[in-house]
């Protein structure tokens, strides 16, 4: 059960401020949408939770412990494009995931280390719906079909936060609705809480607890560049999802698109 709580973050490159004065508390097992214009600091934003980026100023707690200074297996990633190694099998991409923290020096797992993980990652290929492809290489694979890839070896290392930035974007529509039912099933059935960075309104409506949106303030255009980007929208979405209970409604539905603000009456009484 992991806790994300990020504190009067701010993020500058040089003269440039990126974010300005973050504060949000992630419940453990949410799962949080993060839209807003090109440009205002999301892929910046997980890059902090990842650690691959530091804080100018402020902080980020997981689990009420300052983050790690190195990434780590206990966050995984997804990006929109190349996230696999395109010189591996898909069973090969998913067995390095457990590898690499297990052996780190050889990157490679023996005996009966290696057959268990073998079995482990074979199950988890079969459940992303790859079953039958765990011999090919990434370029033999659609586009849907390499981004399942992408999220087995993210979850094979157990991470207890998954980080997804626009993940689906590339996707046709109908291929990501799939992916969609796939992902809100690995939300449900693994412990990990969710970060997912999406251009698209109804997937974060489709498949979010939560959706934040950051924004620059506009109210001198010609001072912008001097203004990060703040949380201009917070909103639960409606009604409430909770993990590992799946029968929780999805967002197919038209009449639950367009979600509540947090003072919604209905959220008060709920
Ligand atoms: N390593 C870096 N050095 C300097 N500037 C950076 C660096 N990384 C990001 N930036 C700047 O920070 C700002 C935010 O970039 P970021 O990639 O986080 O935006 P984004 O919201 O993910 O945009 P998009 O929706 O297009 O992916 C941009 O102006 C970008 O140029
Ligand atoms: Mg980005």
């Amino acid at each position: 059960m992991t806790a994300i709580s990020v504190q009067h973050l701010w993020k500058e490159y040089g003269d440039q401020i990126v974010l300005e004065d973050i504060c949000l508390e992630f419940a453990p097992r949410s799962f949080v949408a993060l839209v807003g214009p090109s440009g205002c600091g999301k892929t910046t934003f997980l890059r902090i939770l990842l650690s691959e980026e530091s804080v100018t100023r402020g902080s980020v707690l997981i689990d009420g412990r300052p983050i790690a200074r190195e990434p780590g297996a206990d966050r995984g990633v997804v990006f929109q494009r190349y996230s696999v190694f395109p010189h591996l099998t898909v069973l090969g991409n998913v067995l390095l995931a457990a590898e690499l923290p297990r052996a780190p020096l050889t990157g490679r797992l023996f005996g009966a280390a290696r057959h268990a993980a073998a079995e482990e990652a074979r199950a988890l290929i079969d459940e992303v719906g790859l079953a039958g492809a765990q011999d090919k290489y990434p370029a033999a694979l659609s586009g849907g079909m390499q981004q399942r890839l992408a999220l087995a070896q993210a979850i094979m290392r157990k991470p207890r936060i998954l980080l997804l930035d626009e993940p689906f974007g590339a996707l046709d529509p109908g291929i990501r609705a799939d992916i969609h039912t796939l992902m809100r099933k690995l939300w449900n059935s693994c412990e990990m809480t969710v970060v997912m960075v999406t251009h698209d309104l109804r997937e974060a409506f489709t498949l979010a607890t939560r959706v934040i949106a950051f924004e620059r303030r506009r109210d001198r255009p010609e001072e912008r560049a001097r203004f990060g980007a703040t949380v201009a929208r917070d909103i639960d979405v409606w009604p409430r999802r909770i993990a590992g209970a799946p029968s929780s409604p999805g967002r197919d539905d038209p009449a639950i698109e367009t979600g509540h603000g947090r003072d919604d009456p209905a959220l008060m009484s709920a």
